[in-house]
């Protein structure tokens, strides 16, 4: 088929993702919570801001880096935290460190990688976060913090969305877990997908490589619920970097949050996966940020399809954006290939839509280019 398989847009990727996936695993990565009517509102929401085209400005010299944390980074987003990405093809975790690397942009590693945070970060030359959660009683993921600390980590974000992991009724219904339990349906939906299979099977199906040596059994489904604003001191008080908190959608949250000692906020829904009633993301960012001021760095996720979606966060009050699952696409379907490909075409629909709505920069943008 002419031209169909290259990626032209993230929905591209979704598309070849799907057809190279066992269905278990696209599911895992596509789904999310309830009736998925939350992840279909923030796309909507997305979709209804309209940015103010502007003419005659000159916009012939277009710089795409953006400041965070007062470093430059060398592109206008960079890569969400997203646990046992080697799912999507093996060796995905380096690739995206690779990708940190060539960039200058945060990869956020997170607590449930199948890569040691020591050799991401180590691929990432230094530009990797740790993610952490909570869980237990949050004695392990002290340990965890540590851990990070001691590998060089400066920058650590703890999510805050995932009390309790959400119910995605597309990952229920095939029985997705970690380690596979492979019964008739999963067999069946393996051999149906040779490469990754194959592929899969070569390098050794993926486990959670960050507990070795720490003395803590992280169990993915284990209960987060205990996490309160006492223990989010104690961590503030032993993290010696800066502390990002991500997973915030609540205004009151944020203040409180500014005030308690966060370095920065993620405005995030988990990409959907956490509460389906959440409202979008990408409105509470409007509202978050009117509530920190200006000067507070406030990121985004969630929801983030292509380069028109960086500008509307940005000129929505985002300091800086971070990309999920069409990364993970795109390295499902063309490898660390199809990774840069992507990578390519968010950068060139992002300089596109500067120039379009008159701006040089992403530091430029703000509410002046909401339509
Ligand atoms: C497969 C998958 C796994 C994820 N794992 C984590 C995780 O381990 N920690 C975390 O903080 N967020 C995790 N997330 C949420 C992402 O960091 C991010 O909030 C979300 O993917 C953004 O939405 P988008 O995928 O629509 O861009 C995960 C998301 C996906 C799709």
């Amino acid at each position: 088929m002419m031209g169909g398989g290259e990626i032209h847009c993230s929905a591209d990727a979704r598309r070849l993702a799907r057809r190279k996936l066992p269905w278990m695993i696209f599911d895992y990565i596509d789904g999310a919570a309830g009736e998925e009517h939350g992840a279909d509102l923030n796309r909507a929401a997305l979709r209804d801001i309209r940015l103010r085209p502007r003419c005659l400005v000159d916009v012939s010299r277009r710089d795409l880096s953006a400041e965070v944390f007062g470093e430059r980074q060398g592109a206008p987003f960079g890569v969400a935290p997203m646990g046992m990405c080697n799912l999507s093809t093996p060796g995905a975790d380096l690739m995206l460190a690779r990708l940190a690397a060539k960039w200058r942009v945060p990869h956020c590693l997170s607590t449930v990688s199948s890569t040691p945070m020591e050799t991401v970060i180590e691929a990432a030359e230094g530009h990797a976060w740790f993610q952490l959660y909570f869980s237990g009683d949050g004695a392990g993921s002290m340990k965890l913090a540590r851990r990070a600390q001691e590998a060089g980590y400066a920058t650590l974000i703890l999510t805050v969305d995932v009390p309790e992991v959400g119910r995605r009724p597309r990952e229920l219904r095939h029985a997705f877990r970690m380690p596979f339990r492979i019964g008739l349906k999963q067999f069946v939906d393996f051999a149906l997908h040779p490469e990754w299979s194959l592929r899969t099977l070569r390098a050794g199906a993926p486990t959670l490589a960050n507990f070795d040596g720490v003395d803590y059994a992280f169990d993915r489904t284990e209960s987060r619920a205990a996490a309160d604003w006492g223990w989010f001191t104690n961590l503030r008080d032993a993290w010696p970097g800066r502390l990002v908190v991500k997973g915030v959608l609540d205004a009151e949250d944020a203040l409180r949050l500014k005030n308690a000692g966060a370095d920065a906020i993620q405005v995030s829904s988990h990409g959907s996966r956490q509460l389906d009633a959440a409202p979008p993301p990408i409105l509470a960012l409007r509202r978050i940020r009117a509530a920190v001021g200006e000067g507070f760095p406030l990121f985004y996720d969630s929801g983030l399809r292509g380069g028109e979606d960086v500008v509307k966060a940005y000129a929505a009050g985002a300091d800086f954006v971070f990309f999920g699952r069409v990364l993970q696409f795109a390295m499902a379907a063309r490898r660390e290939a199809g990774l840069n490909a992507l990578w390519g075409v968010l950068l060139e629909e992002t300089s596109l839509t500067l120039a379009q709505v008159g701006a040089c920069s992403v530091d430029a943008l703000g509410p002046d280019n909401l339509a």
